[in-house]
């Protein structure tokens, strides 16, 4: 995914330079000394009514990869339900599944050919209900993957809408001209490389594809594709759904005047000149149809949540993503905290900082794995204390104020695992960029249930990681990263003020360990986080006391390495290379 990482910096760019044009950059790059008691603070005291999903954890599952239950070598819906009580035992408060939809599997689901139906290949309707009402036995909500951006070039619209240039449903999908004989209507490129725009010969014209061409985009701008995808959704909210990742949405629009994509210097993994995907994103319409999903899902009872796939560049854009009036997304995906890529104290602590303070009061929501990008334990792990490291990272998802989102199997040190040979490639995007962009097989691969031989999948291998990190044998070792996942899980549960506390930056300014308190607002204790993100030992001199804390010490409550019981004297704290101390402070 090297590639997808190289494209997301240079949306990063185009929106540093864009803000810089309009002046904003001051209003979002300065993150203030304390959290001021502003709107942002009100908002977080009102917690007694909180939506479920302000605390819940969420889980995302690859379902093709979590559990098979008819010996068919692929995960399904009952493999799921199966393994709900681990996920209950684990703490988690709602799963959402990728795709289950009936799909030619291009793109492993996310090339859907029917919205309301479920594929065989992961059981039947009947399955669905069962795992609905069996999850919400054990308090677990479920969310469901929806894809609005596109669909299956097999969907029974588009194969309506290319049958002749006068279909009904012609403008469900974005069709047009070539500029000359052979030559697409202009340069923009799928972000899975090459021409966004392939010729359909039977009516001698274009259709535009983000992704890959048997992946066609829908026309937004036409009524009778929002409200065709609005019922869809109303379909699974009416069959007990908590709510919706909404899939790619910042590429719902395009420019209609079909303007050509600014090329910057360099080639990608594809063989194409680079472009910036200036008219193909984040256009200004992506919000009017998130205000109407959440007026859709406004519909049902139960706070029921969106959440948008958006790798927003800024907080500006993330901001944009919660509604001026919180009217769009509850819980915009947070890419830029997911995608620092690295051990930095102050990287995080700004990033932290600025949605903490996100004029809207949006809930932050955090993740660092998921189906598209190589898991946590390579990316961040040094090589040498990567299990260690990957404790300190789970500590960072699931303390600040936020709602977290887990990448299955990331709570036993799964590791990324690229297929060694382009012949055992399954993700396409693997094939077309081989060897600079293997695809994302790498974070697909099955979870590690026990030593049982290939844990029963065949779609993709088992990695040799398995021997050593499996569910079985990490629930029997105190110390090991699953134990540290389902302490720091019950610590969330049961103590006030990580559920409820506020976050608050200290010791500012230090380079190397990133420290910040959950605050108590009530009575009782507010809760001082550290994580040492360097391979050094440090020492600090924590002076809490502009923070309302009285006492000079902090009392243990999870600490990674293990430390003694005793009390850590707070202006003299020692913390091992890569620790992780949680603590009770007064
Ligand atoms: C999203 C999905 C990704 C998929 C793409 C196209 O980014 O997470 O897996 O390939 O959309 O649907």
């Amino acid at each position: 995914m090297i590639t997808m990482f190289l494209k997301r910096a240079c949306r990063v760019l185009v929106f540093a330079v864009l803000l810089h044009d309009i002046g904003l950059e001051a209003v979002f790059s300065s993150p203030q000394q304390t959290a001021p008691a502003t709107f942002v603070e009100r908002k977080v005291q009102r917690n007694a009514g909180d939506p479920w999903w302000k605390h819940a954890v969420i889980y995302e599952i690859y379902p093709r990869s979590f559990q098979d239950s008819n010996g068919d070598g692929v995960g399904d819906l009952n493999g799921i339900t199966s393994r709900l009580d681990y996920l209950r035992d684990l703490g988690i408060g709602a799963i959402w599944i990728s795709p289950i939809y009936p799909s030619p599997l291009v793109d492993f689901g996310y090339d859907v050919s029917d919205y309301t139906a479920i594929d065989p290949l992961y059981g039947t309707m009947a399955d669905f209900d069962r795992l609905v009402s069996e999850a919400k036995k054990r308090n677990i909500r479920v969310i469901m993957d929806f894809v609005p951006n596109h669909t299956s070039e097999q969907h029974p619209w588009f194969k309506e809408s290319r049958s002749s240039r006068t279909n009904p449903k012609r403008d469900w999908y974005i069709w047009r001209d070539g500029k000359g004989p052979g030559q697409p209507p202009n340069n923009w490129q799928s972000w899975f490389g090459h021409s966004a725009w392939q010729f359909d010969p039977a009516t001698n014209q274009y259709y535009y594809h983000h992704f890959y061409k048997e992946q066609p985009d829908l026309n937004w701008r036409n009524p009778e594709v929002r409200k065709a995808m609005y019922d869809a959704m109303r379909f699974w909210f009416k069959r007990g759904v908590a709510g919706f990742r909404i899939d790619a949405v910042s590429r719902l629009f395009e420019d209609p005047d079909l303007h050509d994509d600014p090329i910057v210097p360099g080639r990608n993994a594809y063989g194409d000149p680079n472009i910036l995907h200036k008219y193909t994103d984040n256009l200004p319409e992506v919000h009017e149809v998130l205000r109407e999903m959440r007026r859709v899902a406004d519909e049902f009872p139960g706070n029921r949540v969106l959440i948008s796939e958006a790798d927003e560049p800024n907080i500006s854009e993330l901001t944009k993503m919660y509604g001026k009036k919180a009217d769009e997304v509850q819980l915009p995906m947070d890419f830029q905290i997911a995608d620092v890529n690295k051990l930095s104290a102050p990287d995080f602590r700004k990033l932290l900082d600025e949605v903490e303070n996100n004029p809207t009061g949006g809930q932050p929501h955090y993740f660092f794995s998921n189906h598209d990008q190589p898991r946590q334990w390579d990316r961040y792990g040094d090589g040498v204390h990567n299990d260690q490291i990957a404790k300190l990272m789970a500590a960072l998802l699931l303390t600040p104020r936020a709602t977290p989102l887990m990448y299955y199997g990331e709570e036993i040190g799964m590791r990324t695992t690229p297929p060694a040979r382009k012949e055992d490639v399954q993700d396409p995007i693997g094939k077309i960029g081989w060897p600079e962009e293997k695809g994302r097989d790498g974070e697909r691969t099955p979870m590690q249930w026990d030593k049982t031989k290939n844990s029963g999948f065949s779609w993709l291998p088992v990695p040799p990681s398995a021997a050593e990190y499996d569910v079985e044998s990490e629930s029997r070792d105190p110390n090991s990263i699953l134990s540290f996942y389902k302490k720091l899980l019950a610590l969330r549960r049961t103590e006030p003020a990580l559920k409820q506390g506020s976050y608050v930056a200290v010791d500012r300014d230090n380079p190397f360990v990133l420290s910040f308190l959950r605050k108590n607002r009530t009575k009782g204790h507010s809760i001082l986080v550290v994580l040492n993100m360097s391979a050094a030992p440090q020492t600090i001199k924590f002076d809490l006391a502009p923070n309302g804390i009285k006492e000079n010490s902090a009392r243990l409550l999870i600490a990674a390495p293990q430390l003694g019981p005793e009390a850590a004297v707070l202006a003299h704290f020692t913390i091992p290379a890569f620790g992780v101390f949680i603590g009770a402070v007064q």
